[in-house]
């Protein structure tokens, strides 16, 4: 699911390969790509349920415009995941309204 060679951007380079924490649950994804991406990669596609009616929200424009991405990051809620780079040990969390939707901890 990740792309490796982009059909405009020639071959994506390879970067190391990081663990972080997906709603307390471990998750590897290339250092430096989106957040955003490495979820996508590893096959998880909901970011965040709206607040009212708790519809379920992914990736959509992927360059920070739309804010169907947010997610909960370490404790931070609100963050746009496809335009934050992926660092080692981060804890990222589907968002549920405004908040997380299990406890940061
Ligand atoms: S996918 Fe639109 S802001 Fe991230």
């Amino acid at each position: 699911m990740r792309i490796q060679h982009h059909p405009i951007l020639g071959p994506m380079s390879q970067k190391p390969v990081v663990t972080f924490v997906f709603d307390d649950q471990p998750c590897e994804g290339r250092l430096g790509e989106p957040i955003a991406a490495a979820l996508y990669a590893a096959g998880h596609k909901i970011h965040r349920y709206t607040q009212r009616e708790h519809k379920p929200r992914g990736i959509f424009c992927m360059i920070g415009k739309c804010t169907d991405c947010v997610m909960v990051v370490n404790g931070v809620p609100n963050v746009r995941t496809c335009i934050t780079a992926l660092e080692a040990g981060m804890d990222v969390r589907t968002q549920d309204g405004s908040v997380a939707k299990r406890g940061f901890q």
